[in-house]
């Protein structure tokens, strides 16, 4: 049995469950920001497939940038300390920034990411993660849209990585100790 036919096998979230919450979402963001500016914010580089299907379910003038921050080293322990290694390029000062997350886990990038967009004094900061895991939350941030909360696994998949590999995967599964 080869690694994908091995993690094929524990199918976590479909990606058909995932466009459908993208649908449910995407109308929720649309109602809740009517009449505003909005800017998407995607992190590079976990959260392009997600981005990708929430930005086509918004229905508003909005305008979308990326921006690239990390934690982690190379393997599956936050360091808990954030780096920009890739800021943002468009004007967020008086709009509404919406980060685009592919997953909320010890909180320390997003609360890092939230501060240091708060400096460029946008109108608001808020965040739509694809999965949420917290029971592993060590800052006080949390997920204004989420899409699914998932339990202390590694999850693998739809943008997620191992070591950058299976980001690929159209599905969210994960990996075994
Ligand atoms: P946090 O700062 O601990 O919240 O983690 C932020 C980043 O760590 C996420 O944006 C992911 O890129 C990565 N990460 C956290 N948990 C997982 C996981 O279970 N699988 C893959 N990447 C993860
Ligand atoms: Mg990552």
């Amino acid at each position: 049995e080869t690694v994908a036919q091995e993690i094929k096998g524990k199918i976590l979230i479909t990606q058909e469950q995932i466009l459908k919450r993208a649908e449910e979402l995407g109308k929720q963001i649309t109602e809740d920001y009517k009449g505003e500016e909005l800017v998407l914010v995607g992190t590079l580089r976990g959260a392009v497939p997600w981005m990708a299907d929430i930005m086509k379910q918004i229905d508003l003038d909005l305008e979308i940038d990326f921006v690239s921050a990390s934690s982690y080293g190379s393997g599956t322990v936050s360091s808990g300390e954030v780096k920009i290694k890739k800021d943002i390029e468009l004007e967020i000062k008086g709009k509404h920034v919406l980060i685009i997350e592919d997953i909320i886990d010890t909180g320390n990038t997003l609360r890092a990411l939230k501060d240091y967009f708060f400096l460029k004094k946008p109108k608001s900061v808020k965040i739509c993660t694809l999965l949420d895991k917290p029971s592993r939350r060590q800052a006080e941030v949390y997920g204004d849209y989420i899409g699914f909360s998932v339990e202390d696994l590694f999850v693998i998949g739809y943008g997620l990585d191992y070591d950058q590999k299976y980001r690929n995967l159209p599905y969210i599964s994960y990996l075994e100790e």
